[in-house]
């Protein structure tokens, strides 16, 4: 159970002629530690099926025969495959020109924003949100924004209207659920947002351009059944892009495939940026294998639903205030001093993120094992 040493930043050699922003920059990532229970980066607990593995392998074992040709650039076959699953889960039917995927949401990102950000241009955020978003705009060399969310953390759809007016955004980074906090907006909020975020971008020869909105459905399955999804807002919404991944509910974060769901106007912008050949022919097989057990993937998420619900209660029940989480994780706090807590915690082999507001911190929901080992040691930590 050694702890795994985490490389540490050095500073560039002068010598390096390094984008000056970068000088102070860390390179990002949360902790990787070889620990009992590793909470902190809302993974699925759950391994891949044998029968999925055997499924991928398969696959994989297939084209590597090809391997001197280049992969399919269009991914046309995975992109059939992600459609399938949209309309499994979604019951929403999307033509292949309508997805686009790449190695995880954060490319689809990173993508999107080589399309619609750019220099001179700004993104809009909220407060408390998915932490790689400035880095993103960053790279996309601009500017990133945030307006604030309501004490309970909860959207505020005033401040965010209020932003699309001051702000022109070109685009808008919309985390639905949001990490950390696990809070979901309601569809009609979203539709006041689309609404207006209509003729708030930047003008373009002299007329307001659209504000493009992603909606980051990265925990999107974690939703409670009967609510919809974004993506039942698109038919309407052409500047409405719903960006989705492999890593969270389906359980294959070390695949790194996340996708988008736009209008094909949009997905023709992002051809216009992205790199030929960025989705290897390994990747895409074995994305392909994997959606072929979608449904025992989607079993799983009722109980990871319900255990985040009980984790949740209890911590409540303890006193802490926890947001009400539409994720596979849940904030909890504060705490006066929460880093004690978070290297307590790993002092007893249970990895949670310290991330969030001042004195918060956020669990993964684990297997039910991992789950009672972070009760165990959190009780302990805090007496
Ligand atoms: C809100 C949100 N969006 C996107 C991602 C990136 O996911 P991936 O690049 O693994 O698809 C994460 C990962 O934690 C996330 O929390």
């Amino acid at each position: 159970m050694g702890a795994r040493k985490e490389p540490t930043f050095m500073e560039q050699s002068p010598l390096l002629p390094l984008r000056e922003e970068l000088a102070q920059v860390a390179p990002y990532g949360a902790p990787q530690l070889e620990v009992a229970a590793r909470l902190n980066v809302n993974e699925n607990p759950y391994p891949p099926s044998p029968e999925m593995i055997a499924d991928i392998t398969r696959a994989v074992s297939q084209v590597a025969a090809g391997l001197n040709r280049y992969p399919d650039r269009d991914f046309t076959a995975l992109r059939a495959a992600l459609a399938g699953y949209v309309l499994r889960e979604s019951g929403l039917d999307f033509p292949v020109e309508q997805i686009w995927a790449a190695n995880g949401s954060n490319e689809v990102m990173v993508q999107l924003l080589g399309a619609y950000a750019g220099p001179g241009r700004t993104v809009l955020g909220t407060e408390y949100s998915y932490s790689m978003y400035p880095e993103y705009v960053r790279g996309a060399h601009s500017t990133y924004v945030t307006v604030p969310r309501q004490s309970d953390w909860n959207l505020d759809v005033d401040a965010l209207l209020q932003g699309l007016r001051d702000f022109r955004p070109s685009v808008l980074l919309l985390a639905n659920p949001n990490n950390p906090t696990g809070t979901a907006c309601r569809e009609a909020e979203l539709v006041q947002i689309l609404q207006q975020a209509r003729e708030t971008g930047p003008d373009i020869s002299g007329k307001p351009s659209c504000t493009v909105v992603v909606v980051d459905e990265a925990y999107g399955e974690f939703r409670d059944p009967g609510k919809p999804s974004a993506l039942a807002l698109l038919e309407k919404y052409p500047h409405l892009a719903v960006s989705r991944t492999m890593s969270k509910s389906f359980g294959m974060a070390g695949l790194r495939l996340g996708y988008l769901v736009a209008a094909k106007a949009m997905i023709t912008d992002i051809m216009r940026v992205r790199l030929p050949y960025h989705l290897s022919a390994l990747t895409q097989a074995a994305a392909i294998a994997a959606l072929g057990h979608a449904e025992e993937q989607l079993c799983q998420l009722a109980e990871l639903r319900q255990r985040r619900d009980t984790l949740a209660a209890w911590l409540e029940d303890k006193g802490y205030t926890v947001p009400r989480s539409q994720a596979n994780f849940v904030l909890f706090g504060p705490f006066p001093d929460r880093h004690q807590v978070f290297s307590d915690l790993l002092d007893r082999g249970v990895l949670v993120r310290e991330v969030g507001p001042e004195g918060f911190l956020r669990v993964s929901i684990g297997t039910a094992a991992e789950d009672q080992a972070f009760r165990q040691a959190f009780e302990e930590v805090t007496g």
